[in-house]
């Protein structure tokens, strides 16, 4: 941040209320932001210094086989050498890594020093379990701390972790078995959720059983004990974490494995337009550069901050901003594990309160969900401590933004809304605080971050001029950007680089407004978001059709005032089968055990046809006016138009 001109601001803005207090101006921001594209090369050398290396790259960035980039090439240096070692000669060694609490209202405080014991011991207890650099780890934990500790001690030793979210099913959990090819799975016994316990070790057993017959040979199940619940155990192949790495002293030391800047640092599933999860692979060197950075830059992070992400670590975020955000800036993070609503809906505020919380972030379900309760829950308890408020995942309805900045911020805190993804490894359209806040408007994510640039175009590739919907692009590699699809380079070009040749394409829906500012509003693809979660409608569909008596299967999202959107099925039987409640509830069972409860279906309807094309391609847009209410455009090319009369009966009957 030192090249950062002082220049006055060169156009005045009219000023909402949002921010004012921050930043007057958004120049000062801008001005950095056109630094850092006018000299990318060099802004980058320059933010990657900031960490420490085993040895310094030979080039930024490697542009010669797009859109295969590869960062810092001929670096070489482990996660853990600035998420931990660097800074156990430090005042920070003795500070709060994390500030754990269970459902249940147990409490652990975790300090660098901890943090960095426990790994080490168990990084060497993985070794002597035989795992070699290159191996992947499948982790398939709660959030408790043993969750980054398992990351970070896989990274140590070279391996490449792939976490399972612990709500996706055993079924889901054998799909990532076999395509990471993992023979180590770490696990625990259970958890609590809503005050009930969840068997996750049964649904691991099962998960591994379902790898095996799928062609996965899983050597080794770690598991941890959060709730000394009984479990079956498979001698030979189960072990406890707590036996493992109670054989280790205290002071075991374990060598960061040196790792190319381009290796691969960990793979982690997520949803696409096919139905299979792609494993979105990130790098070794660039994603730690882009995430310390980013982490900074949203949150202004300061030596006394406590950073909530109130998120779990089995999706992008929490990798992010739960475990190597924080850790590689040395700051203290909060990490939760259970229902955001449970015992009462004041969980959370419950939560700032006691342990102090400076900058808070969550998503805009949980802010719906928590709204909707009422402002006297939020309002019990001394948020004072909170200066910072941020939100990812979905788009934020402008009023949901402003209950967030009145009634949880006190008219104080401002909103970093944060437009990322899984693929991009952190925020990439956001206010930036740590440089300088821009002025805020309310369902805006404001600006691409430095060295990020931005724009979005039309059908024809074209820039939309100010106020035109259109696809969202980013024009130019970034060093958080995956190294590709896990085992499918194919599937990474075509997703990702195709449809604006030259630019990665998201799959959103985005506009700029007059003053350039970026409102994304949502997918233009398949793929869905439930509650926050990026649910592939092709995943269900395939789901649905292995049922005996299903033909045919069309999935769509309908907005929901909470989850802002849920699935919904039209199911069409074969010969023979008749619609009835008990199929109904088969269908949303497996579902459920072949994807996980996230991906219910709010509705099933059962109709004869769907609406398709004389071509045969099922007519979604079509689907998604019926539901949600719209006239219907232009049906001449239907097929047979009584499936739209038929469609909108079974509709109307389940509303
Ligand atoms: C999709 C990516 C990045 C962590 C969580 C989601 C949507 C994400 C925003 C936002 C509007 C957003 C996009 C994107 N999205 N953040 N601030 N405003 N939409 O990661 O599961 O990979 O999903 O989430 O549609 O494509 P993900």
């Amino acid at each position: 941040m030192e090249s950062l001109s002082e220049s006055p601001s060169k156009q005045e803005i009219e000023l909402l209320p949002y921010g004012e207090k921050y930043h007057p101006y958004h120049n000062k921001y801008v001005d950095f932001w056109r630094q850092s594209l006018a000299d990318p090369m060099r802004f980058w050398d320059e933010r990657a210094r900031e960490l420490v290396w085993y040895r310094t790259w030979d080039r930024v960035l490697d542009d010669s086989n797009p859109p295969f980039y590869r960062w810092f090439v001929g670096g070489e240096t482990n996660v853990n050498l600035n998420a931990l070692d660097r800074w156990m000669n430090t005042h920070v060694a003795n500070k709060v890594a994390y500030y754990w609490e269970g459902e249940d209202g147990t409490t652990r405080v975790l300090s660098y020093r901890d943090l960095f014991r426990e790994v080490n011991k168990f990084a060497r207890a993985l070794q002597d379990l035989g795992v070699k650099p290159n191996d992947t780890v499948t982790i398939y934990l709660p959030m408790i701390p043993e969750l980054p500790i398992s990351m970070l001690a896989v990274t140590r030793i070279g391996g490449i972790h792939s976490v399972v979210f612990s709500g996706f099913s055993p079924s889901a959990l054998a799909d990532r078995i076999v395509d990471a090819k993992s023979r180590v799975l770490i696990t625990a016994d259970g958890y609590w959720r809503k005050g009930k316990v969840v068997e996750l070790k049964k649904n691991a057993d099962e998960g591994v059983r379902l790898a095996e017959e799928r062609g996965a040979k899983v050597d080794k199940v770690i598991v941890v004990r959060r709730l000394g619940n009984q479990v079956a155990w498979n001698e030979g192949r189960d072990v406890w974490y707590h036996e493992l790495v109670s054989k280790y002293p205290e002071n075991t030391y374990v060598k960061p494995v040196p790792r190319k800047a381009d290796d691969v640092l960990f793979i982690l599933y997520t949803s696409g337009t096919t139905g299979k999860p792609k494993g979105i692979m990130h790098s070794v060197g660039g994603y730690m550069v882009y995430v310390y950075n980013v982490f900074k830059w949203n949150w202004d992070i300061r030596p006394e901050d406590v950073h909530w992400t109130m998120a779990d670590v089995g999706w992008i975020t929490g990798h992010t901003y739960i475990v190597y955000g924080p850790l590689l800036n040395g700051a203290t993070e909060v990490m939760y594990e259970g229902a955001i609503d449970y015992p009462q809906p004041d969980r959370p505020w419950q939560i700032v309160e006691r342990y102090g919380v400076t900058i808070f972030y969550t998503s805009p379900t949980a802010l719906r969900m928590l709204r909707q309760y009422g402002d006297e829950w939020v309002k019990k308890h001394d948020l004072s401590t909170l200066r910072i408020l941020g939100t990812v995942g979905e788009p934020i309805n402008p009023d949901v933004w402003k209950w967030y900045f009145e009634v949880v911020g006190r008219g104080k805190c401002p909103i970093v809304d944060t437009w990322w993804m899984t693929e991009t490894g952190a925020a990439m359209i956001a206010p930036a605080p740590g440089i300088s806040l821009v002025q805020l408007k309310p369902g805006s994510a404001t600006f691409p971050m430095p060295g990020i640039e931005a724009d979005v175009l039309d059908e024809s590739g074209k820039p939309t001029p100010p106020g035109v919907k259109g696809y969202l692009v980013i024009k130019r590699p970034w060093p958080g950007m995956l190294l590709g699809v896990w085992g499918d380079p194919e599937r990474y070009v075509k997703t990702y680089w195709s449809r604006f040749p030259g630019y990665f394409y998201p799959g959103d829906y985005a506009v700029k407004d007059e003053e350039g500012y970026f409102w994304l509003l949502g997918r233009a693809d398949e793929v869905l978001k439930v509650a926050g979660h990026r649910i592939g409608t092709a995943e269900l569909e395939d789901t649905l059709i292995k049922h005996p008596a299903v033909a045919e299967a069309a999935v769509i999202g309908v907005p929901d005032p909470i989850k802002g959107e849920v699935p919904v099925a039209a199911v069409v039987l074969k010969a023979g089968y008749r619609p009835s409640e008990d199929l109904k509830k088969e269908l949303i069972d497996m579902i459920r055990t072949n994807i996980g409860p996230i991906a219910t279906p709010q509705a099933i309807l059962f109709v004869s046809k769907l609406p398709k094309t004389r071509s045969g391609k099922i007519m979604r847009r079509l689907l998604k006016d019926i539901m949600e209410g719209r006239p219907l455009g232009d049906t001449t090319t239907l097929e047979d138009p009584t499936a739209v009369d038929e469609l909108k009966r079974a509709w109307d009957e389940f509303k």
